[in-house]
């Protein structure tokens, strides 16, 4: 049977009904892959998997939260949608809106996103505006403008956003058969780790899980309001997805961490680079740098008895590599120029 996208595969569980006008690219049904080298390499005695999302349609995890915020604002009438994005959310909220007909306008940090984000939201026709300032400072003016004009906010304040997320919690439960003993993930702007909870809990509470994860939380070094309890006036990451210092969904992520039993911390941006590089050199899984977050706080904290041997992990890596093209420039050995087989062969060395 052709896969036909997360609203249609988990109806009875979200927010729509026979009039609902479905607007899905078939997002969802990601893989989860059982890391092989990394645990051995590193002496880690658990059974990781990577959730990965940057296999979605626009290539992150926004997708799942997007089909059902178009679809919804379709179905309320609305001609047109905005956002303020570190970049996922715009090129995700520009794809669904051209494939519903409906207007995008996205709001950027200027020279603060990837690459491959901006080109999308530019292809899908949004209009771009390049802000001076940072998310949080993009994030105010659309909830001011949103608030004041017939445009629908289709940041994860949203919570059409929270709702179409939380099915990648259904996918990993359906595929391992249960829920996984911890799962790791990202925080930025902490719509994500709420709605990952949301989706356990809802499993747990119709009997399809009999336990849920704890769930760890991981924020870079330098933008870390929810670890330091304090708004970061001036977030700084290499990390460019999640540079936020004042989380819309803070006392939810809160929520889920006290809940669960959770736990949350920081991982420097060298910690993140190094397992950026690490999944893809060791495990042939190219993420952008921030997704590498889950897996780095892992990482770093197991040492520290943090997780209990011989469990279960799922990581969310929530954005594909290619979106950052330059950080993977970066990160990597440039190009042998070379003219003739003569020198391939010398340099190869057989
Ligand atoms: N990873 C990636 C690749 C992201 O793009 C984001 C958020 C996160 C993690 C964090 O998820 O915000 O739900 O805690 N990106 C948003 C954007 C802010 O505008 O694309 P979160």
């Amino acid at each position: 049977m052709r896969y036909p996208g997360v609203i249609e595969s988990y109806k009875e569980y979200l927010p729509v009904t026979d009039k609902t006008p479905i607007i899905s690219l078939n997002e969802g049904n990601t893989p989860l892959i059982e890391l092989r080298t990394i645990p051995r390499k590193l002496g880690i005695d658990l059974k990781i998997y990577i959730k990965h999302e940057g296999l979605n349609p626009t290539a992150s995890f926004k997708d799942r939260g997007m089909t059902v915020a178009i679809s919804k604002a379709v179905e309320e009438g609305s001609k047109a949608v905005m956002c303020a994005s570190t970049g996922n959310t715009s090129a995700s909220a520009a794809a669904y809106a051209a494939r519903a007909g409906l207007k995008a306008i996205v709001i950027i940090p200027k020279n603060a996103i990837a690459l491959g984000k901006l080109v999308q939201a530019l292809i899908h026709n949004a209009m771009v505006f390049a802000l001076k300032g940072n998310f949080d400072d993009a994030l105010e003016i659309v909830q001011k403008i949103t608030s004041e004009y017939p445009v629908t906010l289709v940041n994860s304040i949203n919570p059409y956003r929270l709702e179409g997320q939380k099915t990648a919690a259904f996918e990993i439960c359906d595929s391992l058969g249960s829920a996984p003993d911890y799962h790791c993930i990202p925080v930025g702007n902490a719509g994500n780790i709420t709605s990952y909870w949301m989706g356990y809990t809802q499993y747990y509470e119709k009997k399809k899980i009999n336990k849920k994860p704890r769930m760890m939380g991981f924020q870079a070094k330098g933008a870390a309001p929810i670890v330091h309890d304090r708004v970061i006036k001036d977030p700084q990451t290499v990390a460019t997805a999640i540079k936020i210092g004042n989380p819309a969904r803070w006392k939810d992520a809160v929520k889920a961490l006290k809940e669960s039993g959770g736990y949350i911390n920081i991982v420097s941006d060298e910690e993140i680079l190094n397992t950026y590089t690490l999944l893809a050199r060791e495990e042939g899984i190219f993420v952008e740098p921030a997704s590498a977050t889950s897996l780095a706080g892992l990482i770093k904290y197991y040492p520290e008895g943090i997780f209990e041997k011989g469990k279960t992990v799922v990581c969310t890596c929530t954005g594909h590599g290619l979106k950052d093209p330059d950080m993977a420039i970066k990160s990597s050995k440039t190009p042998i120029v070379v003219k003739k087989i003569d020198e391939i062969l010398k340099i190869i060395d057989f």
